[in-house]
């Protein structure tokens, strides 16, 4: 069977290799894919937001299943495009991807769902705003897609009114309205579920780490390392938060007629009261993946399948097996990320970087040389029997790799080494 992958990440590059492992044998396509996706899949020249030639290409390939990366797609709608062409997709419909699409409407999924969340308020102005605040700080966030850069902690009146304007007046990521949402104390977690309309899967859970600098300083970025899994988080508590989040949000959209199929990642906080929701992406994360599917021991693809439900097949009775290891990702970043990336700076060292899982993101070809090509540059990922062991793989191949201001955190899992009391 052909399966046919949508983006051009170090998240697709991963899903990429997962496939590559399933006893099924696939043959690999990814559009538009990039030199590192090249050496385990074929490349299509089509973009990730080009729906009507995504369409064309997996019809024209006779392709069995497309499975989604990026967000953009999927909320303007490719698998429904993909659906009515007669082609399975492992996605949502755009109708159940706006839980990522729009905050407000995840917001409004939850309170009937009865999801545990962070108290909230949607506003259409500067002044609607300013009223629905009774504290400080408070985290104020662009209701649609602004790729992890939407969301301010105002520490006061005057960043919460400037914060405001810069949403609602300037329009900067062109929405007009703003959830105001109360701030909560406590550690992140990702939960990524495997969804067939009616159930939910969990996946390993895993930590990312979103800003720039070392001890979580500096602006918020795309993400800049992960591991999985996540000392202290126990099957007892992934069972709870499968029990009030997954399953009533799968259980309300299929009220709803708009079942959710794909991924439903859920961005926790671990409060003193329990998990509470602080957002719903509709895919993967990016670079939780990097972290979570090199432990996965199941056939990555009859699940997404089944999560489609090729064939009348469902996620009845899956169980995911996982390797014991720990996995530490890595991202190497390009000079100038987040604000400002610079790009087209050679990039050495690959073939020393052995020991490692390498997953490629903003790399570009330029006359046979590797260059950079984005913010997020390459992602490795080492693995390990504990957080030590798989921390030392990962930044031992890291070092091998270099091109010019590259930026790389060095703190990646030092928590789990921390907690799980292994050496360094
Ligand atoms: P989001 O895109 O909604 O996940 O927000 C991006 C980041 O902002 C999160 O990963 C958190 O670090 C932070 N954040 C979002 N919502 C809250 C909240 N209610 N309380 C505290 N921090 C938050
Ligand atoms: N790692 C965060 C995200 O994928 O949105």
């Amino acid at each position: 069977m052909k399966v046919l992958v949508v983006g051009s990440g170090g998240r697709e590059h991963a899903i990429v290799r997962a496939l590559a492992r399933s006893p099924q044998r696939p043959e690999l396509l990814c559009a538009p894919g990039n030199p590192g996706i090249a050496q385990d899949a074929r490349l299509l020249a089509v973009g990730a937001d080009d729906l009507p030639g995504l369409v064309a290409a997996a019809r024209a390939e006779d392709v069995g299943l497309v499975v989604v990366g990026p967000e953009a797609p999927l909320v303007a709608g490719l698998v429904d495009a993909l659906g009515d062409a007669g082609v399975p997709a492992f996605g949502p419909r755009a109708a159940a991807a706006a839980l990522e699409g729009s905050k407000a409407f995840a917001k409004e999924v939850m309170a009937a769902a009865g999801v545990p969340t962070a108290g909230w308020a949607v506003a259409g102005s500067v002044q609607e705003g300013l009223a629905a605040i009774d504290r400080y700080p408070v985290v104020l966030k662009e209701d649609g897609l602004a790729a992890g850069k939407g969301v301010v902690i105002a520490q006061d009146e005057a960043e919460a009114r400037a914060t405001l304007e810069a949403f609602l007046v300037q329009r900067r990521f062109g929405g007009d309205r703003v959830l105001v949402e109360e701030h909560l104390e406590g550690e992140e977690l990702s939960v990524l579920a495997l969804c067939d309309g009616e159930r939910a899967v969990l996946m390993a859970p895993a930590q990312d780490y979103k800003r720039i600098f070392d001890g979580d300083a500096g602006p918020n970025t795309g993400g800049m390392g992960s591991y999985s899994p996540v000392a202290g988080v126990d099957e007892a508590l992934l069972a709870a938060i499968a029990r009030t989040v997954h399953q009533p949000v799968v259980d309300e959209l299929r009220r709803r007629g708009t079942p959710f199929r794909g991924v439903l990642y859920a961005g926790l906080m671990l409060t003193a009261e329990g998990p509470r929701v602080l957002e719903f992406n509709a895919r993967f994360g990016d670079p939780e993946t990097q972290a979570v599917l090199p432990r996965l021991r199941s056939d990555l693809l009859a699940l997404m399948l089944a999560g489609a439900g090729v064939g009348g097949a469902d996620l009845a009775g899956a169980v995911l097996e996982w390797a014991p290891d720990w996995a530490v990702t890595v991202v190497l970043a390009s000079a100038g990320y987040p604000a400002a990336p610079t790009t087209g700076d050679p990039i050495a060292g690959l073939d020393r970087a052995a020991g490692a899982e390498l997953t490629h993101a903003g790399t570009a070809l330029r006359d046979g040389v590797l260059v950079t090509a984005g913010g997020r540059v390459l992602n490795v990922t080492g693995l390990g029997p504990d957080p030590a062991a798989a921390r030392r793989a990962a930044y031992a191949a890291a070092d091998q790799i270099t091109f010019d201001g590259r930026q790389v955190r060095q703190d990646i899992a030092l928590r789990a080494v921390e907690r799980t009391g292994t050496t360094r």
